[in-house]
């Protein structure tokens, strides 16, 4: 059988080709009546627009591209989500790409996508970025970093911003008794890695506690980097009291070396993460961390590249982390009731619109 076309749909709603297509490109001025025999037509015939073809009339493909940098990564897994759902929702469809925390895979990604001609990208970089990324946003691609960015870029970046949960955590542990706090790092040259350090090494000060390099381990965002940090803070004449993690895979690989050694959180040695994901909530004992809006980060980070997409000029935009006290660190209740309750059944940072 011939394959049915915009007409064939026209002809058995008796509308015009020009209403069917408004109907299917979502316009308003389509009277409710039009509108359903249009639908039902096109269920009638099993009508399937040629995007293609579209695509080549208008100019756009309303894809966009999401490159993060580990989608094994909870935390990213449920970035994706929310960018997919939200894209959806304003009509788009996603490309996914994971660069693996490796630049090369990220490049191969966006030049493919790029050729694809996508809309517009949404970037996690991985590593420092590369020139691709700054060449394609300074060649006028629409693009939205995600949680990192690259300093200097003249890009819009949606991100949590943790220093105000660090503080508290370091309130938190600091009550608890806790003198020796060590931090398992990500990579320097990532703006998530180097500004979790800073933030903890800027609240240890406010409470006249140092930072000494022998307790800053230097990680990947990976669980075996986790692990062979925290063998070292073992090892150690004075090992810390706490082991904070930049991310909540290297907090499960600090929770292994502990056990591996025959140790208990919290009891020899207090355990933190940054990020909060489910299954903290189940470990033996939860552990404590430090939540990101994750959820609302995906759905603004769609938001703005639509607004960028569509000729408005986004902001960036920064939202709140904050501080969720399980039992990794001991058991004394937290310092202040954060505002927002958080409780073991809804993990903050889980979307929850
Ligand atoms: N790396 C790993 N985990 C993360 C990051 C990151 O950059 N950001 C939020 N969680």
């Amino acid at each position: 059988m011939a394959s049915v076309g915009i007409k064939d749909v026209a002809a058995r709603a008796g509308v015009s080709v020009a209403t069917v297509s408004r109907v299917l490109n979502a316009h308003a001025s389509v009277s409710p009546a039009a509108r359903a025999r249009v639908l039902d037509a096109v269920a009638e015939l099993g009508y399937r627009p040629n995007t293609l073809a579209r695509s080549l009339r208008t100019d756009q493909t309303r894809t966009l591209g999401l490159v993060i940098s580990d989608v094994l990564n909870p935390y990213f897994t449920e970035l994706a989500r929310s960018v997919e759902e939200e894209a959806r929702a304003l009509g788009y469809s996603i490309i996914f790409g994971n660069a693996d925390e490796r630049p090369e895979v990220q490049d191969h990604h966006i030049r493919t996508l790029l050729d694809r001609r996508i809309d517009g990208l949404l970037v996690s970089p991985a590593d420092g970025g590369s020139a691709l990324v700054l060449d394609a946003a300074r060649a006028g691609t629409p693009m939205v970093f995600v949680d990192r960015w690259i300093p200097g870029a003249d890009v819009p970046v949606v991100r949590a911003d943790g220093r105000g949960a660090v503080r508290d955590l370091v309130a938190h542990l600091y009550a608890l008794g806790h003198r020796r706090l060590a931090i398992i790092a990500g990579p320097a040259a990532t703006t998530t890695g180097s500004e979790r350090v800073e933030a903890f090494r800027d609240a240890l000060a406010e409470y006249g506690l140092d930072l000494p390099a022998a307790y800053v381990g230097q990680g990947d965002f990976q669980a075996a980097s986790g692990r062979r940090a925290t063998e070292r803070f073992l090892d150690l004449p004075t090992p810390p009291d706490v082991v904070f993690a930049a991310d909540n895979l290297m907090a499960l690989g600090a929770l292994d070396a502990v056990r591996a050694r025959g140790l208990r959180v919290p009891h020899d040695i207090a355990l933190a993460a940054f990020d909060d994901i489910p299954w903290f909530v189940h470990t033996d004992p939860p552990i404590t961390a430090i939540a990101q809006p994750t959820g609302e980060l995906g759905r603004a980070a769609v938001r703005a590249l639509a607004d960028r997409i569509e000729g408005r000029t986004p902001q960036s935009v920064t939202l709140p982390a904050r501080l969720v006290v399980r039992r990794s660190c001991g058991e004394a209740a937290p310092p202040e009731a954060p505002t927002e309750a958080p409780t073991e059944e809804t993990p903050a940072g889980r979307s929850t619109p």
